[in-house]
């Protein structure tokens, strides 16, 4: 919009999140809760976008470091949200029209933002109505019911606690005027009161302005987050609101209220989660894949008929069609299941290609490795991949069997259709079709005597108990 700037105020300290990460970085659905305000923010197409920081400012900007359009206003030390914005206010010109976010209110919805831009009244403010008003600034107005003030929380009296229809932070005016009236608010030097933006009501009334109030319709979403337990709030609304949205594209959910994506899922026709999967990072699900109850999956592709069993972690990897994994498997990066093959419980891969139809059903450690098309894992494989110093690759051919409990000391290489016997561990290229082993030969004793238990000094007579206590 022509002529708009606006202002996100993102200094404050954020005491009550006892946190060292400032407010605004606070994850919300896995991004800091400023990025979703940008987000809309971005949205109504501003002459600029000014984001007031102070409170950890370098993290911050840090943070949206590939923001070169966002113009950085440093508060110093933050007096409040009406120094903030008096801040910002020196960087804008006149004739501009100016729209105030909050940073830590993040789910604000983008209608209410339109509402409150196209406005042409002097100052606009969005409030709503809430059952439980406590922690916000209570909005009072005259006996014509037209907004009068806005009286902060901890400044109300028992009459304007009781109000619950309150000031959801957003705000809208013209420069000129909200520099007037902030500089008639501004407390004395050695007050004890913070600089209230929401006072430049009570001052545009005086000068005999009327004040537009806009209600939110959605009451849940304008809230602001200062502590733990509200952004935990806002964390199930949001999800809920991704659930809903994936299930109207065709995802089916065991538990909408009990689905966390904190990333991007894009899926397919008749993908099924089931309770409790965390989506991290951008995810890439095909057709009718299923994944069980408590998987975690960060930046993965999933091709289509896929399985994952419950608790698998996949991490950076890749499952080709109808491959499988779990339950309790681990994927770390660079994983990556040809069609058809199968990972079971407890294997870790990572760095490695199973081709199609390769297996490896339990126990197992396979990194920096490629398994041959067909290929079987034993029990307790493992690729001993580090010498302390370095990683080395291992090669199994198409068709291999690699007997349970099995350590592959590389850089080896072991051929098509070669076995390894079960408990060896094989330091040298074993052939194509060869079978090796490293095992020693068993050996039997029959009729086998035990040692029996010497007599202790002094206990003459004592005989060793066939438990062996
Ligand atoms: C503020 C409003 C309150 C409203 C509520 C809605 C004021 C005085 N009060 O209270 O009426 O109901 O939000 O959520 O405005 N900030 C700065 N610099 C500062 C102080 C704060 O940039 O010096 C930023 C904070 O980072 C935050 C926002 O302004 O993003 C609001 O500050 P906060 O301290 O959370 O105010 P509330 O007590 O929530
Ligand atoms: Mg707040």
């Amino acid at each position: 919009m022509e002529r708009l700037h606006l202002i996100i105020l993102a200094a404050g300290k954020g005491t009550r999140m006892r946190s060292a990460l400032p407010k605004v970085l606070q994850p919300l659905g896995g991004r800091p809760m400023l990025a979703h305000v940008l987000e809309r923010a971005d949205r109504l197409e501003a002459s600029a976008v000014h984001v007031v920081v102070s409170h950890g400012r370098e993290a911050v900007q840090a943070a949206f470091a590939q923001r070169e359009d966002l113009r950085w206003v440093d508060q110093g030390h933050p007096g409040g949200t009406g120094h903030a914005v008096a801040r910002a206010l020196e960087g804008i010109p006149d004739g501009a029209r100016v729209l105030v976010l909050y940073g830590d209110v993040p789910r604000i919805p983008l209608a209410d933002l339109e509402g409150c831009a196209r406005t042409r009244e002097t100052l606009t403010v969005l409030g709503t109505r809430v059952a439980d008003p406590r922690g916000y600034g209570r909005l009072i107005e005259d006996a014509r019911g037209n907004l009068e003030r806005i009286v902060e929380d901890k400044e109300t009296d028992a009459a304007e606690a009781a109000v619950n229809r309150i000031n959801t932070g957003v705000l809208a005016g013209d420069a000129v005027a909200l520099r007037r009236w902030l500089g008639a608010c501004e407390p004395p030097a050695d007050a004890e009161r913070e600089w209230y933006l929401t006072d430049v009501v009570a001052v545009a009334r005086g000068e005999g302005q009327s004040v537009a109030l806009i209600d939110s319709q959605d009451p849940d979403a304008v809230l602001g987050v200062n502590d733990r337990a509200q952004l935990a709030v806002q964390e199930r609304l949001l999800q809920r609101e991704i659930a809903d949205e994936s299930m109207r594209e065709g995802l089916a959910l065991a538990d909408p209220a009990r689905f966390d994506c904190r990333g991007t899922l894009e899926f397919g026709r008749d993908c099924r989660l089931d309770v409790n999967v965390v989506v991290e990072g951008t995810v890439i699900l095909g057709d009718d894949v299923e994944i069980g109850a408590g998987c975690v999956l960060r930046d993965c592709r999933i091709a289509s008929g896929a399985r994952l069993q419950p608790y698998t972690v996949v991490e950076g990897a890749r499952l080709g069609e109808r491959a499988e994994a779990g339950p309790f498997a681990r994927l770390r990066p660079g994983a990556d299941l040809g069609e058809g093959a199968r990972v079971g419980n407890f294997v870790e891969v990572k760095n490695a290609r199973l081709e199609s139809g390769a297996k490896a059903n339990h126990l197992a450690y396979v990194g920096d490795a490629r398994v041959g098309a067909g290929a079987n894992l034993g029990a307790g494989t493992i690729t001993c991949n580090y010498d302390g110093a370095n990683k080395h690759h291992t090669e199994i051919g198409a068709d291999a069997f690699i007997g349970s409990n099995t350590a592959l000391v590389a850089p080896i290489s072991i051929g098509a259709g070669a076995t390894v016997g079960a408990g060896s561990t094989i330091s040298r290229d074993v052939p194509d079709g060869a079978l090796a082993l490293t095992r020693a030969p068993a050996r039997t004793v029959e009729g086998w005597q035990r040692p029996a238990k010497r007599p202790k000094s002094g206990e003459a007579g004592t005989e060793a108990t066939e438990d062996g206590d």
